[in-house]
């Protein structure tokens, strides 16, 4: 296994890792361990890039908030001209009260509920993509009931190969539950049309996560376009090609990075005849590289000839190694040189809680800290209180300065729900 990628933020500097210009050490005293750091100039970095490899484009970045909904991060990307993409009434209450307007945010999932949809059509979203007919049709039922007309995209099953990591977060293959299969799209954009509370404005797709190659774009927009261009030719007013998000981030040597500006070509041909406006949804490719989970070392142990590094970060903090086999490059803030191999444990009773597994990693002791680079995206937000950890802090950091944006939680926060004395009534 390789040894995994450095970011430029995430650095060490006579002998000690940095975030930016502030010593990891110094973050660690001051929201303890573990906890998730991000990097303000790595936000800033990504969407410059993006932003630049799909200039000419009609159309907005909408970064996609499922990959890290920090409000820190969001509003960072809100202030630098960054829409976003929610797929729940959660991220769309977190997007508003992070300061976005209904037409700064586009509505996705293939499970919405009426009152999701209820809150998006209040919080007059520029648009919502719909999965499927049954969906559509609660939708204009929905929007009737409060005198609006919903403006919708269908989000389209283009059916193309996606060569990507996992075949978790492959999504636009034929069969997959996302979006509505390519061959039935057009008869559900005539359904749309005779509808009278929805508006039938763009066709989306999302072919999968860490994308390693183009093709998966190319084939599914030169699928989308097509169908763009018959029902134009039917009087449907397709204004925007929504093409999801995907592109990938270097976790490891064997990844490979985005070809942006390959990626720009693609969309360019694809919306320049139509006159169509992009929307591009990135999540990982913003927030992976922008974030590194801090933890610090309990124990080390031997067992049946296996060394193990038990840190205070577990799979509850940081889900990836364990549900997607992702590898996370890992070393020590202050490495001595000397190497060793072992899996990096967490304190979480599964043998599936894990960090890495045959890992040559720095001969920490316990109390050295380890950082685990890659962790900005699918990190925090699919944490969870397993084992009743209570979940980690979020820092952010900004050249010399940061801050705690998140609360590390507590016992108290974890019972908080609970109902202490419980009103039980006769069926
Ligand atoms: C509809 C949609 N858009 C965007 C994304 C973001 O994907 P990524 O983080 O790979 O850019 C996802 C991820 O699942 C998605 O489902």
């Amino acid at each position: 296994m390789g040894q995994g990628v450095l970011t430029e933020a995430f650095a060490h500097r006579d002998g000690a890792l940095f975030c930016e210009d502030v010593p990891a050490e110094t973050l660690a005293i001051a929201a303890g361990t573990p906890t998730f750091v991000y990097s303000a100039s790595v936000l800033r970095d990504r969407y410059r890039r993006l932003s630049d490899a799909i200039a000419g484009c009609a159309g907005r970045i909408h970064y996609s908030m499922k990959a890290n909904g920090n409000r820190a991060v969001i509003t960072l990307l809100r202030e630098i001209g960054s829409g976003v993409d929610v797929v729940s009434g959660g991220e769309l209450a977190r997007a508003l009260r992070a300061g976005f307007d209904g037409n700064d945010i586009v509505f996705g999932g293939v499970g919405k509920t009426a009152m999701e949809m209820r809150e998006a059509l209040h919080a007059k979203v520029k648009l919502i993509n719909v999965e499927s007919e049954a969906e559509l049709s609660l939708l204009n039922d929905i929007a009737r009931d409060l005198g609006s007309v919903a403006p919708v995209g269908l989000r389209v099953n283009p059916e193309v190969a996606v060569a990507n990591a996992h075949h978790y977060i492959a999504t636009g293959e034929r069969g997959h539950k996302f979006g509505i299969p390519f061959a039935e799209a057009g008869g559900v954009a005539r359904v749309a049309l005779a509808m009278s509370n929805v508006n039938l404005l763009g066709l989306d797709m999302h072919v999968g996560s860490q994308l390693a190659t183009l093709e998966p774009y190319r084939d599914g927009v030169v699928r989308l376009s097509a169908l763009a261009r018959e029902l134009r030719s039917a009087g449907v007013a397709i204004r925007y090609l929504d093409v999801g998000g995907g592109l990938p981030v270097v976790y490891d040597h064997d990844d490979v990075e985005p070809d942006l500006v390959g990626f720009g070509s693609i969309m360019r041909a694809a919306i320049k005849d139509l006159g169509l406006e992009l929307i591009v949804e990135p999540g990982r490719f913003f927030a992976a590289d922008s974030g590194v989970l801090l933890t610090r070392v309990l124990y080390r142990k031997e067992s049946g000839g296996r060394r193990y590094v038990i840190v205070d970060a577990g799979m509850n903090d940081l889900l990836r190694p364990s549900h997607y086999d992702a590898f996370h490059r890992i070393d020590a803030v202050r490495p001595s040189g000397r190497r060793v191999t072992a899996d990096i444990v967490g304190p979480v009773c599964e043998t599936g809680d894990f960090l890495a597994l045959g890992r040559e990693v720095d001969d920490v002791v316990p109390g050295d800290l380890m950082v685990v680079h890659g962790a900005g995206a699918y990190g925090y937000v699919m944490s969870s209180n397993y084992n009743a950890r209570p979940r980690a802090a979020e820092v952010m950091v900004d050249g010399h300065r940061h801050a705690v944006v998140t609360l590390r939680e507590s016992h108290d926060d974890l019972m908080r729900l609970e109902v202490e004395d419980p009103n039980w009534r006769d069926a």
